[in-house]
């Protein structure tokens, strides 16, 4: 084999470990800091609530909800890599006690305990999402998402700036 076709090689593993996880919800794309910081602003995430992020990729929303806001975390990532990227990041920022990584699909978790949820998936992974939203969170939840909204829920504000969405669980009902 030639360079070249080394090259070629090793770019369509690089696309397929980035992009694989999209037939369950989204491929790989890190939300930046200063956007993930904005989110969890408007959640208004307090000291000790519990934040999620369903497809967490390195861990960022978790770490930074930890570090900046006093949160505990749960992240659900269905790409291996990713899981134990995550998992050592937590590991790396001494936030073990306050961080948990579990490796799956979150369609398959229950999430009921949350009080803030962070997105950065697709449209027609949120809309599935949607109905478990109204399923298990509890009225006090909020829901954030980057730049997709959630069909088949009512944005209670958006940041058009920042293509950021944030839905209250209690302005669903009325
Ligand atoms: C666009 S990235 C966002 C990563 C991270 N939340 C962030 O904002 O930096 C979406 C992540 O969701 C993961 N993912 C997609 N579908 C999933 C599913 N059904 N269950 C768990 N993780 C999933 C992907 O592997 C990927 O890491």
């Amino acid at each position: 084999m030639n360079t070249l076709s080394i090259l070629i090689v090793v770019f369509f593993i690089f696309l397929i470990l980035k992009y694989w996880t999209q037939i369950f919800g989204a491929g790989y794309d890190p939300t930046p800091q200063k956007i993930a910081m904005k989110m969890l602003e408007m959640a208004d995430l307090k000291k000790k609530e519990i934040l999620y992020d369903l497809g967490c990729g390195d861990g960022r929303f978790l770490i930074l909800g930890a570090k900046k806001f006093g949160a505990r975390g749960i992240g659900i990532e269905i790409s291996p890599l990713r899981y134990t990227w995550a998992k050592i990041n937590v590991k790396l920022n001494n936030l073990s006690d306050k961080i948990k990584i579990k490796h799956g699909n979150f369609f398959k978790f229950s999430i009921s305990d949350a009080d803030v949820v962070a997105l950065f998936l697709f449209e027609p992974t949120n809309r599935k999402l949607s109905e478990k939203f109204k399923k298990e969170l509890k009225p006090s939840a909020r829901i954030v998402s980057y730049y997709w909204k959630i069909p088949g829920l009512k944005p209670s504000e958006i940041d058009k700036k920042y293509h950021i969405y944030l839905y209250k669980m209690k302005d669903q009902f009325n």
